[in-house]
């Protein structure tokens, strides 16, 4: 990397990321490209972004074509794409309507807001949501992630949200009151460690949302658009909520969120409620149009699942192994091996190799790969593993 950028950034951008001291200038499929061309093989491609990899050639056409036509026309007005978009969302989800804006947080700040919206004329105003979770870094969505490290010096946070561990049935029946206008929960933790829920919670969760009275809100935007192999979390359960999120691999690397709200609560936010002056327009829709074509005619979900598999049986076998990993965890191509100790010196030595693959929740290895992970590349990628546990 020639110096003058990691510069550049010292003094020019405001330093609210940690970086590694890499830096990209191409990327395709699982691959990633610096300034002198040396390729890093990305296990985690755009922290969830690119499911369907880097660069995919159907994608970057849509956009490209779309760019040369329309970029952006403001929400006053119809566009064909974003109407299409929000038809496509709702028939592979569950009858309703879509809210379009820009990123993860945004999306559960409107979700949070029709919930809000939704609970005022019922005297329900309070949220349950998770410890370990994460949904984002606005103030909303702050205030509705689990963690206290996140929430450190932006207090006082909005106020109305209890936290309960994941996976406990009995506290969130505790915890949801008559004030509660909903329950925000991820299918899948992600940040959190990729934690998965034990069977019947959902459906736990989903009767007790029924019961009370309040809304039922997955947190797709890790989880959602296939990566578990299914078009959303919830389906691998076979619990439907009254709202998701989404963003990440919904736009294949342009900034897009939705909300998708469930016929019942889908006009709850009506004209000069909510809004996004770029949500929904026509470039991200021409984007989000093609990774759903991607998804759909090149065995998306079909491959996120043969990625699990191959994911269970390499871990299985690293297990044996190395008596550091505690437990392998995880849906489709979203997975996590939790070890006994941190596992940033892992993720480093992976690096190292030229295997780029996250470390979250202090001892999680995440993979959020492509779909489109090649069986070699796993190879790669386990021998990098491999040599970092071995290091330990
Ligand atoms: C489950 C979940 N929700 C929300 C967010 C926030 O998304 P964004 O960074 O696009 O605002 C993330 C980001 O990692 C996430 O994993």
């Amino acid at each position: 990397m020639s110096d003058s950028t990691p510069r550049l950034y010292e003094q020019f951008v405001i330093p609210s990321y940690g970086r590694l001291s890499l830096s990209f200038v191409r990327g395709e499929g699982s691959w990633l490209y610096d300034e002198q061309g040396t390729a890093y093989l990305d296990l985690y491609p755009g922290w969830g972004v690119n499911l369907v990899g880097h660069c995919h050639p159907r994608v970057v056409a849509a956009i490209r074509e779309q760019a040369g036509r329309l970029l952006h026309v403001p929400n006053n007005y119809y566009s064909p794409l974003q109407a299409t978009l929000a038809q496509r969302l709702v028939g592979l989800s569950y009858p309703g309507k879509v809210f379009f804006c820009n990123s993860g947080a945004e999306a559960n700040e409107a979700a949070l807001k029709l919930a809000r919206k939704w609970g005022a004329s019922r005297g329900k105003w309070r949220f349950v949501t998770m410890e370990n979770s994460f949904h984002g870094r606005t103030l909303g969505a702050l205030s509705a992630t689990g963690q206290a490290k996140y929430h450190q010096d932006f207090t006082p946070l909005v106020p109305g949200f209890t936290y309960v561990p994941f996976g406990d049935l009995a506290a969130a029946g505790a915890a949801v009151t008559e004030e509660t206008c909903a329950l925000l929960v991820e299918p899948i933790q992600g940040e959190g460690g990729v934690n998965v829920a034990p069977a019947g919670y959902f459906e736990g969760l989903r009767e007790l949302c029924d019961e009370a009275g309040c809304l039922l809100i997955f947190d797709e935007v890790q989880t959602g658009v296939g990566r578990t192999g299914a078009w959303f979390g919830w389906q691998r359960f076979g619990v439907q909520p009254d709202v998701m999120t989404l963003a990440k691999a919904l736009g294949g690397g342009v900034p897009i969120g939705a909300m998708v709200a469930a016929a019942h609560v889908a006009d709850v936010l009506q004209p000069g409620t909510h809004a996004s002056t770029y949500g929904g327009n026509p470039l991200v829709c021409a984007a989000a149009h093609a990774v759903l074509t991607v998804l759909e005619e090149e065995e998306g979900l079909e491959r996120a699942r043969a990625i699990e598999a191959q994911l269970r049986a390499r871990c299985a076998e690293l297990q044996s192994r190395y008596g550091v990993i505690r437990e392998y965890r995880g849906a489709g191509c979203m997975f996590g091996i939790e070890l006994d100790r941190p596992g940033q010196p892992v993720a480093q030595a992976c690096v190292d190799r030229h295997v780029l693959i996250n470390c979250t929740h202090e001892n999680v290895l995440r993979f959020l790969t492509s779909v489109f992970l090649s069986e070699a590349e796993l190879d790669q990628a386990f021998a990098a593993l491999a040599a970092g546990l071995a290091r330990l």
